[in-house]
């Protein structure tokens, strides 16, 4: 909209319907809320009009950017809401707290870096790539979570369709991928050939979270493909940071706990 349609289109009658007009043009609705409030701190604090503008568009800015996350939270289709901050790291001692934290920033999005988390069923492998997907979200990188399985026929439709690198494509839109459960459900060649290529195209470009109950050294089994697992674990942990889970199954021992408080309250 040039200058004088909006001089000719704008209200005349008074400064507060102006703002709001001006405000609704520029698609800014939280300046139409919060200039009358912050203009009232403004003349008790005596700002100068520098800092007044600041203020206002602070308001803004950080609205703005809490819509942002809440919409790459919402698309990055998380199975469950789970935090970094809900987790419970005493249960898992030998996870490095510095490492974590780094993570947590997501710096290694930025770097196009890998994640990958290797441990046993129940250790907290899917509720910290969950966490650390939400935090990525936060620090403004798009994520798309998935398991292994689901992936894999994402692909194999785009395949069958004859738009496999288009898919792909697709996907490098994403800074971060979440692939989840790599190991329950062994793929056939034409699966592992797949998968290859997604991580293959995502090499030093874009990341990739990965879960699995497998330790490296038997991702040939799931793949039914040594040759082609080696090739793709190689990609994988390039630029990689690998965190090794050891300990109980958080499940296990809620079960347990359940199970110990009822025998006491049978007790009692
Ligand atoms: N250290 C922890 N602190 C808090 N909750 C935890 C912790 N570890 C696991 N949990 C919870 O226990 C349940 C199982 O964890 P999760 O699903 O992340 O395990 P997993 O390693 O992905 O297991 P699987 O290999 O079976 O998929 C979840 O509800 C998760 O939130
Ligand atoms: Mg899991």
């Amino acid at each position: 909209m040039t200058a004088t349609t909006t001089n000719s289109t704008a209200p005349a009658d008074g400064l507060p319907s102006m703002l709001a007009y001006l405000a609704r043009v520029l698609k800014t609705p939280t300046i139409g809320r919060c200039w009358e409030e912050l203009a009232a701190q403004a003349r008790d604090e005596n700002w100068s009009h520098e800092e007044y503008l600041a203020a206002v568009l602070q308001r803004q800015v950080a609205e703005r950017e809490s819509a942002g996350t809440m919409m790459r939270i919402r698309t990055a289709h998380f199975p469950a809401v789970k935090t970094i901050e809900d987790f419970n790291l005493d249960h898992l001692p030998s996870l490095r707290r510095d490492v974590l934290a780094h993570l947590a920033t997501g710096l290694f999005v930025a770097k196009a870096e890998n994640v990958i988390l290797l441990g046993p069923p129940g250790l907290g492998k899917t509720h910290l790539a969950i966490g650390l997907g939400v935090k990525a979200a936060h620090a403004g990188y798009s994520v798309l979570f998935d398991t292994a399985n689901n992936w894999i026929t994402r692909l194999a439709d785009a395949h069958q369709a004859g738009r496999l690198e288009a898919e792909l494509k697709k996907i490098r839109r994403y800074k971060l991928i979440i692939i989840d459960e790599v190991g329950y459900i062994p793929f056939d060649q034409d699966a592992a050939n797949l998968f290859f290529q997604l991580i293959a195209s995502r090499y030093e470009v874009g990341s990739v979270m990965v879960t699995s109950n497998l330790p490296f050294g038997r991702w040939g089994e799931t793949f039914s493909d040594d040759v082609v697992a080696a090739a793709m674990i190689d990609r994988l942990v390039h630029h990689a940071e690998v965190l090794t889970l050891t300990g109980d199954s958080y499940r296990t021992r809620q079960r347990r706990e359940l199970l110990a408080k009822q025998n006491r309250a049978d007790r009692d």
